[in-house]
């Protein structure tokens, strides 16, 4: 893709999205980068890890920014979890 956003334009888009968010996104990107590397090095271990990880991230975001979307994800994930 051919860059769609100028400087300005995009400094407008990072002001607009909250910080909590920016973080949650970055994070889900590195989560996914992982992921990939993990499942080209056929390491199933790690793959499950990284999984786990991203779906926490797709979980963490709706319950914080589209609650409107996703009713049921009243708490951030992880709480109260019990093996
Ligand atoms: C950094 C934040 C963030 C992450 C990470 C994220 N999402 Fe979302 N997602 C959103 C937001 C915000 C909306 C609500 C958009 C709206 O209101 O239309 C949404 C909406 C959705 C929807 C509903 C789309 C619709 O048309 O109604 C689905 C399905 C979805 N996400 C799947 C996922 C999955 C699966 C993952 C993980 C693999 C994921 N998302 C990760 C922020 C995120």
């Amino acid at each position: 893709m051919k860059q769609a956003l100028s400087g300005k334009e995009r400094a407008e888009l990072h002001r607009a999205l909250p910080e909590g968010f920016l973080q949650i996104d970055a994070a889900f990107h590195e989560h996914a980068g992982r992921l990939a590397q993990a499942a080209a090095g056929h390491d199933g271990e790690l793959v499950a890890f990284y999984s786990y990880r991203l779906m926490d991230g797709c979980i963490r975001c709706h319950a914080t920014y589209a609650s409107g979307k996703f009713p049921g994800f009243g708490k951030p994930a992880g709480q109260g979890h019990r093996h």
